[in-house]
């Protein structure tokens, strides 16, 4: 079925007083999330565990954030930024995300993410830059795939 922009229309806000938490593997598949993250997806945990990250991806995410977000983990370990991300019921919800290395006897082996909600006038800017991005990038239109 073809995306449908209605359907993207509903957001979750994020509560003020809890983290959301995942962990990945050193190619961006989940290893780990806790039960805020399940919630405010709309995922159970098993269904997160073993995919890729993203799997919440937004449509309305520019590719170059993320190419951005990979560059700056293999540089410095660490990345911070907003995100849009899509929940399973195709609704949205904006988080504050703060990435960084997890080590094992100084080792790097994982990634974790921490969230924190976003205010509104910070949603409003980061919709409007990021549709920018879209827009000189020509980013194709990802379409979601109903299952
Ligand atoms: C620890 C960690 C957390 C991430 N969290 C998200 C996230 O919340 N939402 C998201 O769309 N991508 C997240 N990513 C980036 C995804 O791995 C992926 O690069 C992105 O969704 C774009 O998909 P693509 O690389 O297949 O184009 C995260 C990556 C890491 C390492």
């Amino acid at each position: 079925m073809e995306y449908n922009q209605s359907e993207f229309l509903i957001e979750t806000v994020v509560p003020q007083n809890e983290l959301i938490i995942s962990r990945t593997d050193l190619k961006g598949a989940i290893t780990y999330v806790n039960d805020t993250f399940a919630d405010i997806s709309g995922y159970e945990i098993d269904e997160l565990i073993g995919h890729s990250h993203n799997i919440i991806r937004h449509p309305d995410m520019p590719k170059r954030v993320f190419k951005e977000l990979w560059e700056k983990l293999q540089k410095y370990g660490k990345w911070e930024g907003v995100v849009k991300n899509l929940r399973k019921d195709k609704g949205f919800y904006w988080v504050y995300a703060n990435i960084s290395g997890v080590y094992k006897d100084e080792k790097l082996v994982e990634y974790k993410s921490i969230r924190t909600p976003v205010d509104y006038e910070t949603k409003l800017k980061y919709q409007k830059l990021y549709d920018e991005y879209r827009n000189i990038d020509k980013d194709s239109i990802r379409r979601v795939i109903y299952s």
